[in-house]
C-alpha cells in the first residue's frame, strides 16, 4: 500500500516536471540524470519504503525522457503544421492571381485570333487583287510589246522645184529625219501600214511659182482623201497644210500626189514635209 503511494507520488512530480518544460520553455536536455535522480530520491526520502529497485527509476525516467520527447515533438509538429498552414494560403493566393491571369491570357488570346482571321481575310482579297492586278500588268505589257512602233518624219528634196510634170506623180520624200518601223519607202513613195490601227498624217508644201495655183493630194490606196489647193497671186511662196485621222488596214498604203501640171519646191530649210505616226493599233 506505502509502496502504491510513493509511485502516485512519484508520477505526480513527474507531470510536474513536464508541465514546467512546457510552460516555461524547459527542454529534455536542460535536465539532467542527476536531477531526475535527487527528485525521485527527494520523494523516496519522504517515505520509509526504501526497497524500490533501480531498474523501476531507471523506467521512470525512461517513461518521462519519452513525455518530454513527444511533447517536443508535438510543439515542433504544431509550429510545423502552421508554417504549412502559411504556405498553403500563400500557394492559394498565388494559385488564384495565376488563374485570373490565365482567364485574362484566354480573352486576350480570343481577342488575337479574331483579329488574325480578319487580318487573314483581308489579305486573301487583297492578294486576290493583287494578282489580278499583275495579270493586266502583264497583259499590258504583252499587248506594248506587240504594239509596233511606226512614226516617220520626212522632208521631199534639197532640188529646189519639183514638177510641172504632164501627169500625176507619186511625191517621194527622199529626206528621212525618223523612219521608225520603216513603214515609209522613200523609193515608192508610200507609208504601208504594218498593222490595223488608227493613223495620223500631216504635210506641208511650199511652191514658188506666181500666178499659178498650188495642188497637192494625200491618197489613202486609190482614193483621194484630201485636196489641197492655193494661189498665188503676187509675189513670194504659197504654203499647204492639213492633217487627218485615218482608219487603216494592215498593208494599206497612203502617199502624197503632186497632179500635173503643179508644182512644188523644198531645199534645205525643209519648207516641204510629210509626217505620219501609229495612234493605236485596233
Ligand atoms: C494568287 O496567285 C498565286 C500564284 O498564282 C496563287 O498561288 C494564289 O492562290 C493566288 N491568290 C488568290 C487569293 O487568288
Amino acid at each position: 500500500m506505502r509502496r502504491a503511494a510513493s509511485f502516485l507520488v512519484l508520477l505526480l512530480c513527474l507531470y510536474w516536471t513536464r508541465a514546467q518544460g512546457e510552460s516555461g520553455g524547459v527542454t529534455g536536455n536542460d535536465i539532467t540524470q542527476t536531477e531526475v535522480q535527487s527528485e525521485i530520491l527527494g520523494v523516496i526520502a519522504t517515505s520509509d519504503q526504501t526497497n524500490i529497485t533501480p531498474d523501476i527509476w531507471a523506467e521512470l525516467k525512461e517513461l518521462r525522457d519519452m513525455a518530454i520527447e513527444h511533447s517536443v515533438e508535438l510543439s515542433n509538429s504544431k509550429s510545423k503544421m502552421e508554417k504549412l498552414e502559411q504556405e498553403n494560403t500563400a500557394i492559394q493566393a498565388r494559385l488564384t492571381a495565376s488563374e485570373n491571369e490565365v482567364v485574362k491570357l484566354k480573352i486576350e488570346n480570343t481577342d488575337l485570333q479574331s483579329r488574325v482571321t480578319a487580318f487573314e481575310d483581308k489579305s486573301t482579297v487583297l492578294e486576290a487583287r493583287m494578282n489580278a492586278t499583275e495579270n493586266e500588268v502583264e497583259e499590258l505589257k504583252r499587248q506594248n510589246a506587240d504594239r509596233p512602233k511606226v512614226a516617220f518624219s520626212l522632208g521631199l528634196t534639197d532640188a529646189g522645184q519639183v514638177g510641172p510634170f504632164n501627169t500625176d506623180i507619186t511625191l517621194k520624200f527622199s529626206k528621212v529625219f525618223t523612219n521608225f518601223g520603216q513603214a515609209y519607202s522613200p523609193t515608192t513613195g508610200h507609208f504601208t501600214a504594218p498593222v490595223r490601227g488608227a493613223y495620223y498624217f500631216s504635210f506641208t508644201t511650199v511652191d514658188n511659182r506666181i500666178y499659178v495655183g498650188s495642188v497637192v493630194y494625200l491618197y489613202h490606196n486609190d482614193k483621194r482623201v484630201l485636196w489641197n489647193h492655193d494661189y498665188n497671186d503676187e509675189y513670194g511662196h504659197t504654203n499647204l497644210s492639213n492633217s487627218m485621222v485615218l482608219q487603216l488596214e494592215k498593208g494599206d498604203v497612203v502617199y502624197m500626189v503632186l497632179p500635173a501640171s503643179y508644182s512644188v519646191y523644198d531645199d534645205r530649210d525643209d519648207r516641204s514635209t510629210f509626217n505620219g505616226f501609229l495612234l493605236f493599233p485596233l
